[in-house]
C-alpha cells in the first residue's frame, strides 16, 4: 500500500485529507501538523518557507508517493521551491477562485493574511476579519462554537453575498454550518481538486484494505483532538 504525506500548520489539512481518502481510501497517510509554528497566516514569507521546508524534510524520512501541502498559505509561499528542490511530487492547494463565475463584489474571500496578499488577483471582498484558523483550531470539536463562528463571520454580509471562498483549509470545518444556516450561499474550496490530483499522481490503489492515518506533531502531541476531528469529518462527508 502506498503512503502519502499531508502537511498543514494544524488541523485544517484534515479537511483535505478526508476528501483524498474519499477518492483513494486504500492509501496510508502520514499527517504532519506543524502546531509548534502555527498559525502560518500572520508570519513572513521567509518564516513560512523555513517552517514548511523543515516539515517536508521530516516527512521525506518516510517512503512517500507524494506530499500534499494541505495548506493554502504553505502552497502560496513554497510549492514552486519545493518542486525544484526535492524529487517527490508535491500537490498544493489553492483557493478555488476558478469556480466563481460572477463579480468579485458578491464573493467573500476567507483566507490567511498571507494567502490574501499573494492570491487575490480577482479582487474578491476581503473583510478585515482576521483569519479564523486559530479559533477553528481551538474549537474544531465543538459544534456550537463552530456554528457561532460561522454566524458571526457571515451575518454582516447577508443579502449582498452569493459565494464564499474558503481559501484556508481550516475553514471547511464551517461548511456544514454555512450549508445549514446560509443555504443561499455557494461554498468553494480547493479540497476536491487536490483529491483528484492526488489520485491522478498516486494512481488507483489495488488493495481492498483501508489505509491508516498516522498523526505527527512538531509541538504538543494532540492525538485525541485530531482523531476526534478526523472521525467527525469522515462522518459528515
Ligand atoms: N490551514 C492553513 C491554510 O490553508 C493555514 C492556517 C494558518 O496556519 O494560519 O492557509
Amino acid at each position: 500500500m502506498k503512503t502519502i504525506g499531508v502537511l498543514d500548520s494544524g488541523i485544517g489539512g484534515l479537511t483535505t485529507c478526508c476528501e483524498i481518502l474519499k477518492l483513494i481510501p486504500n492509501i496510508n497517510v502520514i499527517y504532519y501538523a506543524d502546531n509548534k509554528n502555527a498559525p502560518y497566516g500572520g508570519k513572513t514569507n521567509a518564516e513560512v518557507s523555513a517552517f514548511v521546508d523543515a516539515a517536508v524534510r521530516y516527512l521525506l524520512g518516510y517512503n512517500l508517493a507524494a506530499v500534499v501541502l494541505a495548506c493554502n498559505t504553505a502552497t502560496a509561499v513554497s510549492v514552486a521551491t519545493l518542486r525544484a528542490s526535492y524529487g517527490v511530487p508535491f500537490i498544493g492547494i489553492e483557493p478555488f477562485v476558478k469556480g466563481v463565475k460572477n463579480d468579485g463584489d458578491k464573493t467573500l474571500y476567507l483566507a490567511t493574511v498571507l494567502t490574501k496578499k499573494l492570491k487575490n488577483e480577482r479582487g474578491f471582498i476581503c473583510t478585515d476579519t482576521a483569519c479564523l484558523a486559530p479559533l477553528i483550531e481551538a474549537f474544531c470539536n465543538d459544534c456550537k462554537m463552530l456554528e457561532r463562528i460561522t454566524s458571526k463571520t457571515l451575518s454582516p454580509h447577508i443579502g449582498k453575498l452569493e459565494n464564499v471562498i474558503l481559501g484556508c483549509t481550516h475553514y471547511p470545518f464551517l461548511t456544514p454550518y454555512i450549508n445549514k444556516d446560509f443555504p443561499n450561499l455557494t461554498v468553494f474550496d480547493g479540497n476536491a481538486g487536490v483529491a483528484k490530483q492526488t489520485k491522478r499522481l498516486v494512481g488507483a490503489q489495488p488493495s481492498a484494505r483501508r489505509g491508516r492515518i498516522y498523526f505527527k506533531f512538531s509541538g504538543a502531541k494532540e492525538y485525541g483532538k485530531y482523531s476526534h476531528a478526523f472521525r467527525a469529518l469522515t462522518d459528515i462527508k
